[in-house]
């Protein structure tokens, strides 16, 4: 592979090259926040929208950064994907403490991380199995805290599946990195209301907003896991994977219904308004 570009303490380095201290509270207590910002042929897909994410972020964790630095060196590491596609990864951390401690030192020094890689977005569909969501209570914070994310992924790994959709008391939460979208029985398309239990995605609002003043009716509320089993699609949608179908989700009854057009539809709305953002990011 060849040498991925990153950043870390403001200086860019090929990433196996950067040393970070053990005592990173990144490293002890999963203190810290990420993003990950897609770029189409070079292109940012809603850059603002990250970093006005990645700030909500910092002040729900009390972090104090200074975003015109952060915006700088995503648009640096930018730069190593030329005109390809990929994303950039950035993380900020709380800091390095001097010994481990659940109570951080008021003027500790945050700690910044990223790096870019080139990469071909997914867009073939995709097998899930329903997880029940044991997450923290605070998952619209996107923190770097993904423990039950990862638990639940790696079980339905084994499963041959390559997303999870999560469950809480019954009511779809989101995905283990993707939000949860579908088509219910009467031909309404549903999602997750936003709340403290599932990250603000930006290609749900993406999404969302290109429905507007279509024929197609978005309800964001309660999504009752029953539905699942009745719907003709059900589709996931994050940064990098935009908006993919569900072949079959193992726990419920759900088929993909291929011959059914709603997906393909919406699919053409929200093609042309993710273009209209990348002209906009020129
Ligand atoms: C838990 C979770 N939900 C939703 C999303 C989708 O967010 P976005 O569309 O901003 O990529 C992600 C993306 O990483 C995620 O990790």
């Amino acid at each position: 592979m060849s040498k991925i570009h990153a950043i870390y303490q403001g200086k860019l380095s090929p990433i196996d090259e950067i040393k970070v201290s053990p005592l990173s509270r990144a490293y002890t207590f999963s203190d810290s926040i990420y993003e990950v910002i897609p770029y189409f042929s070079g292109q940012p897909l809603c850059f603002k929208e990250h970093i006005n994410r990645m700030r909500n972020s910092a002040e729900k964790m009390n972090l104090n950064v200074d975003f015109d630095i952060v915006t700088n060196e995503i648009s640096t590491l930018a730069e190593a994907l030329s005109l390809k596609n990929g994303y950039v990864y950035y993380q900020i951390s709380r800091g390095i403490d001097i010994i481990r401690s659940h109570m951080y030192e008021d003027d500790i020094e945050i700690e910044k991380f990223g790096y870019a890689l080139p990469m071909d977005f997914p867009s073939s569909s995709i097998s899930a199995m329903l997880c029940d969501d044991d997450r923290w209570g605070r998952c619209d914070i996107k923190s770097t805290s993904l423990l039950g994310n990862v638990l639940s992924m790696n079980q339905a790994k084994s499963m041959g599946c390559q997303e999870v959709v999560m469950p809480r008391d019954g009511i779809v939460t989101e995905a283990g990195a993707s939000n949860v979208f579908y088509f219910d029985s009467s031909g309404s398309i549903r999602t997750a209301a936003l709340s403290e239990n599932i990250l603000p995605g930006i290609t749900r609002e993406i999404l969302i907003n290109s429905l507007k003043g279509s024929s197609y009716n978005v309800i964001e509320g309660n999504c009752a896991v029953t539905d699942l089993d009745d719907s003709p699609c059900i589709w996931l949608t994050s940064s990098t994977k935009g908006m993919l179908p569900l072949k079959n989700l193992i726990g419920t009854n759900y088929k993909l219904n291929k011959s059914f057009k709603g997906f393909a539809e919406i699919s053409e709305l929200f093609s042309s308004a993710m273009q209209s953002h990348l002209a906009a990011s020129e």
